[in-house]
């Protein structure tokens, strides 16, 4: 056995998708591994205990293993889940959750399933190296690109467009003019698929790249407030209004790029304490019933401020990223209610999935 190499028996899999295993005071994470497998895997990187590896071989798997039906999940950092069902792969990502959880006293979660497992996104973003002509997903790690020309993960809209570049990748990276970059594709309802070199992600306003989930999502927003008859409503991250859209009531929204300038969107950083501050001078004595807010990864650190001086009856958090939706939370100073919680798949194959916790303040 190679001096890097390791034998290991999966604990648990983290909220990374990752399978955990502990030995003395070592902790070593392999992907693409399952509860109770054994086998072999390779250190790529150490910090300190914490010990980053890549599967070698699996000797003992769990009854729960598939077939991936990607050829390229074993070494593709894009999906984590498809060496098992659907089905397990909502009990990790369920499981990971209610851990998580338990900072704000571990309140009951649905789970709302994706009705296609691939074959959903509507915007995809591959990376390039010219020197090295490739084209693909960024393997962090290994510092190098996959190419992935058999992907799943796209709506077939996309499969023409993916397929031409492939085709023709050589010609594409020649016209380049960086050593390396990324591009992306995007299909939005109409028959135009937009390709765009080196912008910055979803650069013409952000969208909800699982529709079918999106649909799911806007249905659970107006159940959670069927009964909340909001007045006035502050959509904060409101992108184009996706969520207030069918809400009634006066509605502003807040986002740091709005589409396009509209009676009631303003463009502020919320990630700047002033912000509270410049919204505030904008709306004067405004007051509002409900918040909804829908952070990117990074959450929202002036939640608490934006509330104590708005001190709404109800607000909506949804979150691509559980983590910070829950230290936001945590740091409410108004005594609340959780009224519900749900878990929704918006990214089915991978770690990834969508968070909404309702609360109403006393
Ligand atoms: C997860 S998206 C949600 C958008 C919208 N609620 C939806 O459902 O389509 C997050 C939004 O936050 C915006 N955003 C990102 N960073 C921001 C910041 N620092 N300040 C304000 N908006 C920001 C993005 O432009 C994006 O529209």
């Amino acid at each position: 056995m190679a001096k890097n190499s390791i034998n290991f028996l999966i604990d648990h899999i983290d909220p990374l998708g990752q399978g955990v295993f502990k030995k003395h005071d070592q902790i070593y994470f392999i992907p693409k591994t399952l509860p109770g497998e054994r086998g072999q895997a390779e250190i790529i990187k150490s910090k300190k205990n914490i010990h980053f590896c890549r599967l070698v071989k699996i000797e003992d798997s769990s009854s729960c293993r598939i077939d991936p039906i990607c050829p390229h999940f074993t070494e593709c950092p894009g999906c984590h889940f498809l060496h098992t069902t659907y089905e397990d792969e909502l009990k990790f990502k369920a499981e990971s959750f209610k851990r998580m959880l338990a900072p704000i006293g571990s309140p009951e979660f649905d789970v709302i399933e994706a009705p296609e497992r691939t074959g959903y996104r509507n915007r995809v973003q591959l990376h390039y190296h010219k020197r090295s002509q490739s084209l693909g997903f960024i393997k962090a790690l290994q510092n190098r690109i996959l190419e992935v020309p058999e992907c799943k993960i796209f709506k077939s809209d996309l499969k023409p467009s993916f397929d031409e570049l492939y085709r023709n990748k050589s010609k594409y990276l020649k016209k380049s003019k960086r050593p390396k970059g990324h591009v992306e594709l995007y299909h939005r309802g109409d028959d135009e698929i937009k390709v765009s070199w080196d912008t910055r992600y979803a650069s013409d306003g952000f969208t909800q790249v699982n529709e079918q989930m999106n649909k799911k999502l806007l249905e659970c927003v107006s159940n959670a407030l069927k009964d909340q008859h909001p007045k006035s409503t502050l959509d904060l991250f409101g992108g184009d209004g996706n969520l207030s859209r069918s809400i009634d009531g006066e509605t502003f929204h807040i986002d740091m790029y709005p589409f396009e300038r509209k009676d009631n969107f303003i463009s502020l950083d919320l990630s700047e304490e002033e912000s509270l501050a410049q919204f505030s001078t904008v709306v004067g004595n405004q007051e509002f019933d409900l918040f909804i807010v829908d952070p990117p990864r990074a959450g929202f650190k002036h939640l608490n401020a934006w509330v104590k001086k708005f001190a709404p009856k109800t607000l909506l958090y949804v979150s691509c990223h559980p983590q910070t939706m829950i230290r936001d939370i945590r740091q409410l100073e108004m005594p609340y209610k959780i009224l519900e919680t749900k878990l929704l798949d918006l990214f089915p194959s991978t770690f990834h999935f969508e968070a909404m916790t309702v609360i109403r303040f006393k």
